[in-house]
């Protein structure tokens, strides 16, 4: 295990870059944190966590969920504040996961300083426990509790593990599990357009050096040191997931993979993996942000295709087409010239974007009725960040094309 792990994640802690002040377009919690990544993450928990709750509620027990490599907790407030899909715009109560389902909640990271702050925030939840463990020696203390109903592990802290520390830990989780248990993993995806550099690696070749460079003049104010990370492929990660179910004689089936953050992941505004990223997600992050008004020129993507790889580059050129229209069409829609005929020039355009392309229409004759504030900045702005986000949904793959590959686990014992 690369010792530098703890150090390096203590001083993410000391920056500050670990809280959640530092407004919508930098930090941990930047918007598209807050309304991209964690919304698409309890959008993909969503319907299997609504089963396994109907479950807890059949034995007549609550939910109980341990957090692996849980930071400062952030795996609490995600999962208690997934919507129920089925309640109307009029309720006012429509967390899926109230406190009167949630039993308890574990929450364990390498990092003491980790571990310090998360106990400091959640000082006054007694449901809220966290303690200091290493995933490279398996579940440690976890084997001290009963067995959860949720094994939650969210934004890469698998990825920290090589191949057989992974599997090892899935071995352990499949034992500790119950029948029906859940298992929520998300992993660095390897085919994301932030490293190219890295889409040829040979499974044996894909713990590579990784840094969070994004930090630097972001919270820190030194060079972020790097340390190993394993860029997964979905189809490793099924191999992967057949030899843990093999070696614990427990049955593992894979439920879900979703691609979160396909042109929006960190490092595309770095460049570092990638001379020709774009900084989107700087640009994205300040269509969420109040009364600031965006360049939309600059979300404008040039995919490069990178050579031997036309499945991937399939999937990002048609993807890139489809955001780029996305973008023209506002763009012209703005515009004090705009063409009547606007919309029905792209009425052939694939069903799901031309649906997004009218709803974008709508926001904007819609807002005219308001006669002071910037609705542009605040109303149609934030609402392209969405259907660009929505566009992320609904070419999904879930094969690793993107910063985080989320997968969720069922854990069969009968
Ligand atoms: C990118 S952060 C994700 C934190 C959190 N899960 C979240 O939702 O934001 C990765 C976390 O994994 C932890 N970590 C890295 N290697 C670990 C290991 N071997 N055992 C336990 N935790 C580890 C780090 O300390 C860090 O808190």
């Amino acid at each position: 295990m690369p010792d530098n792990v703890q150090s390096v994640y203590g001083k993410f802690v000391s920056s500050g870059y670990y809280q959640k002040n530092m407004g919508g377009l930098r930090g941990k919690y930047d918007n598209i944190r807050k309304y991209w990544e964690d919304e698409i993450t309890r959008f993909a928990i969503r319907p299997f966590l609504l089963d396994t709750i109907h479950a807890c509620l059949m034995r007549l027990e609550r939910l109980r969920v341990v957090d692996l490599g849980c930071g400062s907790g952030q795996g609490y407030e995600l999962l208690t504040t997934i919507k129920k899909d089925e309640v109307g715009i009029d309720a006012h109560d429509h967390d899926m996961l109230g406190p009167d389902m949630f039993g308890n909640y574990l929450g364990v990271d390498i990092s003491h300083d980790m571990v310090k702050q998360a106990e400091g925030m959640y000082s006054a939840n007694e449901k809220v426990r966290f303690a200091q463990a290493d995933l490279n020696e398996g579940i440690g203390v976890v084997k001290e509790h009963p067995a959860f109903d949720l094994y939650y592990s969210a934004y890469g802290s698998l990825s920290h593990l090589d191949d057989e520390k992974l599997e090892n830990l899935l071995v352990e989780i499949a034992h500790h599990a119950r029948d029906g248990s859940l298992v929520v993993g998300d992993w660095l995806g390897k085919f994301s357009y932030e490293w190219p550099c890295h889409w040829g690696l040979k499974p044996e070749e894909s713990y590579k050096s990784y840094t969070m460079s994004w930090i630097k003049d972001n919270a820190l104010h030194e060079e972020v040191e790097s340390f190993p990370i394993r860029y997964w492929a979905r189809d490793e990660l099924l191999e992967l997931f057949k030899r843990a179910s093999k070696r614990s004689g427990v049955k593992i089936e894979p439920l879900r993979f979703l691609d979160r953050s396909v042109f929006v992941g960190r490092h595309m505004d770095t460049r570092q993996y990638n001379p020709h990223a774009q900084p989107i997600r700087n640009f994205t992050n300040m269509l969420h942000e109040d009364n600031l008004r965006t360049n939309l020129e600059h979300l404008l993507i040039n995919y490069v295709p990178v050579e031997g790889f036309d499945e991937q580059n399939r999937y990002f050129e048609r993807l890139q087409v489809a955001w780029n229209n996305i973008v023209h069409f506002l763009m012209e829609r703005l515009s004090p010239q705009a063409n009547e005929n606007l919309l029905q020039r792209y009425s052939s355009v694939d069903e799901q974007v031309f649906y997004i392309l009218k709803t974008l229409d709508r926001i904007v004759e819609n807002v005219r009725w308001i006669e002071f504030g910037d609705p542009r900045a605040n109303i149609i702005e934030p609402q392209l960040g969405y259907a660009l986000r929505s566009l992320e949904l609904a070419f999904q793959e879930g094969k690793g094309h993107s910063h985080g590959l989320l997968g969720v686990l069922k854990i069969h014992k009968k």
